[in-house]
């Protein structure tokens, strides 16, 4: 196989990331959430009290945004910042920040970096339609709203927070709506992606369904799939 690139996009809670981190392993490819980018900076705006139209101070930082991947831990600057990003505080600002347009022109410049020479299984909202339009795959992961917001739920407690449903619900509609109709770079399925309703599937079945289908355009199929 040549240099292989691989979008994988949809809402938060779909699987996507789960997905494509396995996916990488299985394929030997190194794998970026790019959501962890939106989170590094509204984390940062957040920390240092910066407004969203503070746009200059906001480009500063962005630009200096460098993010390193250890295992399962996020790196900022040199900082380990896994539980910071993933807060409710960031979590409920994250959309807002990422709507503004120079901090996504500046994020999907440094997403673009990291395909390499081998390629790149990348996940995220855009990443079909703006960061990499050329992907040799593209897919778009869906499920039914409550079972996103349980599956949420449970990466909270994982994190040692417990949450209401309830609010995780209306965070997520909040989210949704928010990613869906900004003006830059919206939520939108790629007319070229296959889509995926992840509501009854296990992350094993999601990788799989990706899986068997870049190794058979590949003719690579084998007995064992
Ligand atoms: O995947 P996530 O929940 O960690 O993403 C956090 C937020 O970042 C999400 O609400 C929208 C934004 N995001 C984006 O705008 N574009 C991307 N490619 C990835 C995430």
């Amino acid at each position: 196989m040549g240099k292989l690139i691989i979008a994988i996009d949809g809402p938060s809670g779909t699987g996507k990331s789960t997905t494509a981190r396995l996916l990488a392993e299985k394929l030997n490819l190194p794998y970026v959430d790019s959501g962890i980018f939106y989170r590094a900076i509204t984390y940062l705006l957040f920390k240092n009290k910066i407004k969203p139209d503070e746009i200059k101070r906001i480009e500063q930082i962005a630009k200096k945004i460098n993010l390193e991947f250890k295992d399962e831990d996020v790196y900022l600057n040199g900082i380990n910042v896994t539980k910071e990003i993933r807060t409710l505080d960031v979590t409920n600002r994250v959309s807002s920040v990422s709507k503004i347009k120079e901090i996504r022109k500046i994020i999907v410049e440094k997403l673009r970096n990291y395909a390499g020479s081998r390629g790149v299984v990348m996940d995220g909202r855009d990443i079909g339609t703006v960061v990499f339009p050329e992907a040799n795959y593209k897919f778009y992961f869906f499920c039914d709203l409550n079972t996103r917001a349980a599956r949420r739920q449970q990466d909270f407690l994982d994190l040692g927070h417990k949450i209401p449903l309830k609010k995780i619900l209306l965070e997520l509609k909040k989210r949704d709506e928010l990613d869906k109709n900004r003006k830059d770079s919206p939520l939108k399925i790629s007319d070229d992606a296959i889509e995926l309703d992840t509501t009854n599937l296990i992350i094993e079945e999601q990788v799989d369904f990706i899986y068997k289908r870049i190794v058979s355009a590949n003719n690579m199929l084998n007995n064992e799939l």
